[in-house]
């Protein structure tokens, strides 16, 4: 049977998991394809995502969608995603999985996003699963990335039961659906990421910003390359901003440059403190902290 996996990877976690359940699901005799928008300028160039998505997808028998957590919601370029997608039939599977990474602080309602997404687009959600993971935000300021160790022994187990289960919902019909499988964080962390962690205003206002220094910038393009969402490019010689794609607060630029000439401005030390406060309030607190969720049982 064909699995489809797209997903969005500014920083290399979800990728890892992505690659990781490809392994997992070719090992049960499935086939694979994987798509990574990132750096993608089918996606990030063009204007017509569903186009895009009907190009590169391949015929499959169940679609699987990877994102990485930001402000506590399905990272906004995935939820464009999903919603440009093309309506089940043809090449396009009816079930639909879906996974998200993040860095131990909150999954905050991103599944929950991603199934309700997934359901509008008229696919049946079978199961959704997260995965603690690095943190990858806390490396470009913090004395050290939060969570690091989460993927230093290898890719969490689970992974494999994940692919377990899609490959064993593959030859199923009917079932019965788990309205509320994508609840589990509850009613406070909806109000929070409803009121408080607005992704968009967040980028816009809060996270810190990305500045170069010309001074010490040699116009390599690491940063340009490593740009998720092609924010940065390179024109006459020099690193420019492309504002038709805003920063997503990846820090792969500042974290790639090896002459130190991409830097954050902005108040470090009040984000640092803000940081630490969740940290210690909510760090790994999730309980499970990678899990799976079932939306359809059969
Ligand atoms: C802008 C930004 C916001 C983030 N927000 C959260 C969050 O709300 N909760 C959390 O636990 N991790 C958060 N993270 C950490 C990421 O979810 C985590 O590192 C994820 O695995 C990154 O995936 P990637 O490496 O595929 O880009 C955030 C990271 C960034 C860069």
């Amino acid at each position: 049977m064909k699995i489809a996996i797209i997903y969005f990877s500014p920083s290399g976690n979800t990728h890892r998991a992505a690659v990781e359940l490809q392994n997992e699901l070719v090992k049960k005799g499935h086939g694979v394809s994987l798509l990574n928008i990132a750096g993608n300028s089918g996606f990030f160039g063009g204007k017509d995502i569903s186009g895009f998505l009907e190009e590169n997808v391949w015929e499959h028998d169940a679609l699987v969608i990877g994102s990485p957590v930001y402000a506590h919601h399905l990272q906004y370029h995935v939820q464009d995603l999903i919603n440009a997608l093309p309506a089940p039939g043809g090449k396009w599977g009816k079930n639909a999985f879906t996974f998200v990474t993040y860095g131990g602080i909150s999954s905050g309602v991103a599944l929950k996003e991603a199934a309700a997404l997934l359901k509008k687009s008229g696919r049946r959600v079978i199961a959704g699963m997260k995965i603690s993971s690095p943190h990858r935000m806390t490396r470009g300021f913090m004395v050290k990335e939060y969570n690091s160790e989460k993927f230093a022994g290898g890719m969490p187990a689970e992974i494999g039961k994940f692919a377990g289960l899609i490959s064993s919902s593959l030859n199923s019909k009917g079932g019965k659906e788990n309205k509320r499988a994508f609840n589990y964080n509850g009613v406070k962390t909806d109000l929070f990421a409803k009121f408080i962690f607005k992704e968009k205003e967040w980028h816009a206002k809060r996270y810190p910003g990305v500045m170069i220094d010309e001074s010490k910038c040699s116009a390599c393009g690491v940063c340009v390359k490593n740009c998720p969402v092609m924010h940065l490019a390179k024109t006459g010689g020099k690193i420019t901003w492309n504002n038709d794609s805003e920063c997503v607060h990846c820090l792969n630029c500042v974290t790639n440059c090896s002459k130190k000439a991409v830097y954050l401005t902005g108040d470090l030390e009040k984000g640092k403190a803000f940081m630490n406060k969740m940290i210690e309030k909510n760090g790994n607190k999730e309980k499970p902290e990678t899990g799976i969720y079932i939306g359809v049982t059969f």
